[in-house]
């Protein structure tokens, strides 16, 4: 069957490091078709949208996408994150990290490390329900019962799919007893019915749960939790593993699915050719996952180990290779 793939690149480093995950996918010996799209800054000031319609509507076609970079220019009014713009209009309620470890070395690197961050995408502190009262002003933390069900549920499925025996609830019912105390009865009953899969349910308050990342990384398996929590236990996460130069996130709904390094479009090395391309390497394992060719992205995934162990990686992570050269490298441990 093919795999119908859609190609955001975006702008900055986005279209260096996704011309290269491309060049990689194609060495993996798939039934792939791509389509390409525009969105970013470099597509707002040559169309006037960052995200134009025909750029939704094919992400929504697409069976999954691989997504660059993009600039956000601070100082342009209304104008709307491509990404955000993505996750809201395809409701992709789920923004999944893996963190894995990869072998880099460094004095806040964990080994041995297996887990996942699900987060609650859509609502939460990131509702967008901001008052200005002058002196005062407010979020609305929207919490609910739908929202709340299917990302737990999708935490338990994942768990399933991957032989994962624990989910950990994470929330702040204990303060904000009525809308996380909604997350929390909620999640606990979506629990229950995995309880016949072996898979056990854990709940942690979020400040002790930003401890043990840092404490106990290790006994933690699936971690779910809400938007704003989940934005900062990620990102936190992702430094045990590596940090920016390899982290990689999906952000899954019903009606698409989009695969992208967490990293920014990094205007001061766009086009230098240094662009480390590993993080969307390892998004595109995420990517190969949702299609379920998981052969094939088990094979990235040890390539991508395998050139962190014995090859030359690009300069934010200490060697001296350029994108195309760890490009190569990675095709050359592919077969
Ligand atoms: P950034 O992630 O672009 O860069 C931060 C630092 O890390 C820079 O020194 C950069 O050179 C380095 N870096 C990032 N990715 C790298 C890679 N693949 N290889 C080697 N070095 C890398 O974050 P920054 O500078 O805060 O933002 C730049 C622009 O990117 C802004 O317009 C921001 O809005 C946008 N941005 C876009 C994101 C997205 O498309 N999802 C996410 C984060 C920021
Ligand atoms: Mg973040």
């Amino acid at each position: 069957m093919t795999h119908n793939l859609l190609i955001i690149k975006g702008d900055g480093i986005g279209p260096e490091v996704v011309d290269a995950a491309v060049v990689v996918l194609e060495n993996l010996g798939l039934d792939l078709h791509f389509d390409e799209a525009p969105a970013g800054y470099a597509c707002y000031q040559q169309y006037g949208d960052p995200i134009p319609q025909t750029t939704l509507d094919a992400a929504r076609r697409a069976e999954a996408t691989l997504f660059g970079a993009v600039t956000t220019p601070p100082d342009i009014r209304n104008y709307r994150s491509a990404v955000v713009t993505l996750r809201k209009e395809l409701d992709l309620y789920a923004n999944l990290r893996p963190v894995r470890s990869l072998g880099l070395k460094g004095r806040h690197l964990r080994d041995g490390l297996d887990l996942y961050v699900v987060r609650e995408n859509t609502e939460g502190m990131y509702s967008g329900l901001e008052e200005d009262y002058g002196d005062k002003a407010t979020s609305l933390r929207v919490i609910t019962k739908k929202g709340s069900e299917r990302i737990v549920r999708y935490a338990f499925e994942l768990a399933k799919k991957t032989g994962k025996h624990k989910v950990t609830i994470v929330h702040k019912a204990n303060i904000l007893r009525l809308s996380d105390g909604l997350f929390r009865r909620t999640a606990l009953a979506v629990a229950e019915e995995y309880r016949q899969y072996g898979i056990e349910a854990q709940e942690l308050l979020v400040d002790t749960m930003a401890m043990r990342l840092i404490k106990d990384p290790e006994n933690f398996e699936v971690i779910v939790t809400t938007n704003l929590f989940g934005d900062i236990l990620s990102d936190e996460a992702a430094e045990l593993v590596g940090g920016l130069g390899v982290a990689a996130s999906g952000n899954i709904g019903l009606e698409g699915a989009i695969f992208e390094p967490v990293h920014g479009s990094a205007p001061d090395i766009t086009g230098k050719g240094v662009a480390n391309p590993l993080a969307t390497f390892l998004a595109t394992v995420m990517l190969l996952q949702q299609i379920n060719e998981v052969e094939a992205s088990d094979r990235l995934q040890q390539a991508v180990t395998k050139i962190i162990n014995e090859g030359n990686l690009t300069p934010d992570l200490g060697g001296t290779a350029t994108t195309l050269e760890v490009r190569d490298q990675v095709i050359r441990f592919l077969q």
